[in-house]
């Protein structure tokens, strides 16, 4: 069976740059209690009015097709990881497609919330493992700033928005997507969530009063589970695959919390010369975190890099992907 590999990434973060001080200027908080709780130093916001996620992902994705030498009518499937779709109703994979141009493909959202990139790169491995597709894209997006309360200090500090994207192709070589391990658990629901505008709690004037429609997280409690399963997905999926420390070139995390990313790393017994990051920059881009991270450090990857990607999110969800990275980059 062939492999599925990652053949090009893209990304696009938009160009207001949301600094600790401004925020300093907004809440109750302080750049040093952000940086230190937590690594942010800025995140980008999205601030142009009528640009949505999908104007972030469409940009990923041409720049993608522009470095892989493709025309995006050659896709044949788009996966969009997000929570903040352009609209409730029709998946923003379908707008990405029509702003794109991408004439024949057909596509799809996946809400796994961080984990949604992992969920979705996995999902679009198998069109490819199976013969299915040649050319799946798989996109990591979201305007975390649509749906963050700025009078909420708590989770204000925390997001930003962003997106990247990777194509994969199929390889009759050694490198590729190798293995994984996905979970979930509902029972999380509580600590992460957003309590308005879905079929349970539609919007409403009494909605909208409460401040309903935004990000609510009980931060303690979802730090706990983070910590704990993101670290042992990571370390499980080594130890099945016999990956010693040595083997592993990089750890691509989900950038939540740079205390979390440590001790992931720790558990795997990772140096902090093998851990990628850039929350100091981008904050929690959500959906956006892997391939953006992908297409910062994508320079230092060479071709054979075994890659161990691990995300934590909303769902709960979780989960870690084995990777032999396919090329060289120019
Ligand atoms: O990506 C999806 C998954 N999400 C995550 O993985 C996030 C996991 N959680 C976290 O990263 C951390 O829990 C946070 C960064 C959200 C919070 O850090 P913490 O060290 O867990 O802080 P805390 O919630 O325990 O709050 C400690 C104190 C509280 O004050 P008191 O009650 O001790 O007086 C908060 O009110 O810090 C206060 N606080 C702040 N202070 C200044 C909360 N937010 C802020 C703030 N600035 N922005």
């Amino acid at each position: 069976m062939k492999q599925a590999a990652i053949t090009a990434v893209g990304g696009n973060v938009p160009n207001y740059v949301l600094t600790n001080q401004e925020l300093e200027k907004m809440v109750d908080t302080t750049d040093e209690w952000i940086i230190s709780r937590t690594g942010i130093k800025e995140r980008r916001i999205l601030r142009e009015p009528g640009k949505a996620t999908s104007d972030m992902a469409a940009a990923a994705v041409l720049q993608l097709c522009e470095k892989r030498g493709i025309n995006p009518s050659e896709i044949d499937l788009l996966i969009c990881a997000t929570v903040t779709g352009d609209l409730v109703f029709p998946a923003t994979a379908n707008i990405i497609c029509d702003k794109i141009g991408a004439k024949k493909a057909w596509s799809y959202d996946i809400g796994a919330a961080c984990s949604g990139f992992i969920y979705s790169l996995v999902t679009g491995a198998q069109f490819i493992k199976t013969g299915s597709y040649q050319k799946v894209v798989v996109v990591g997006a979201d305007k975390m700033s649509a749906i963050l309360d700025y009078q909420d200090r708590s989770t204000c500090v925390i997001f930003g928005d962003g997106a990247g994207a990777v194509l994969l192709e199929p390889t009759e070589e050694e490198v590729g997507i190798k293995d994984f391990i996905l979970r979930s658990d509902g029972a999380g629901m509580q600590h992460l969530h957003m309590k308005a505008g879905g079929s349970l709690m539609p919007p409403s004037h009494e909605t909208i009063d409460k401040r309903l429609h935004y990000v609510y997280q009980e931060g303690q409690a979802v730090f706990k589970h983070a910590v704990y399963n993101m670290a042992e997905v990571s370390a499980d999926i080594m130890r099945r695959n016999n990956l010693k420390a040595e083997d592993i070139a990089y750890l691509v995390s989900h950038q939540a919390n740079k205390r979390i990313i440590e001790a992931t790393a720790t558990r795997m017994g990772l140096g902090p010369e093998k851990v990628l990051m850039n929350i100091e920059r981008y904050g929690n881009t959500t959906g956006g975190t892997l391939p953006l991270l992908m297409w910062d450090y994508e320079k230092l990857f060479k071709k054979g890099d075994n890659l161990v990607l691990s995300a934590f999110g909303g769902g709960f969800t979780w989960g870690s992907v084995w990777l032999k990275w396919a090329y060289n980059s120019k």
